[in-house]
């Protein structure tokens, strides 16, 4: 699955979403990438924390008609993590305590909203080996 540059798309549900240019975003952009707060480098088989956040440039709305409904964790393809939001009642950022037991490369955080579809993130990872 290869994420599609959005300022191509005409269909936000068809794919991932994924900004095109880092250094003139789109409010809807903005909106919707679900940044990664993690280490840079992490040790193999060392728990470390990972935040996912989505809203962080500008505000995603939070209404029973607009939300962001989850958000997914992962290393390159391997599945990690998920966090599901209700609207209004909670708030789409959510923390997980993670243990990486191979060489991963990248972190990547998927979030799905009701109406502008799935957008991706990826935030480089280095795994070394434990002490
Ligand atoms: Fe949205």
């Amino acid at each position: 699955m290869s994420p599609e540059q959005t300022s191509e798309k005409t269909n936000l549900f068809v794919g991932v979403n994924e900004p095109v240019d880092w250094n003139n975003l789109s409010d809807l952009e903005k909106k919707h990438i679900p940044f990664i707060d993690a280490p840079e480098t992490v040790k193999m088989n060392e728990p470390f924390q990972v935040t996912i956040e989505v809203g962080r440039l500008l505000a995603h709305p939070n209404e029973h008609k607009h939300f962001i409904q989850f958000v997914d964790l992962y290393a390159d393809d391997t599945y990690l993590a998920r966090a599901d939001f209700t609207s209004v009642k909670s708030c789409p950022k959510a923390t997980f305590c993670i243990n990486l037991d191979a060489p991963f490369s990248e972190l990547r955080a998927y979030e799905h909203c009701n109406l502008h579809g799935t957008w991706v993130y990826r935030k480089a990872v280095k795994v070394v080996e434990g002490a």
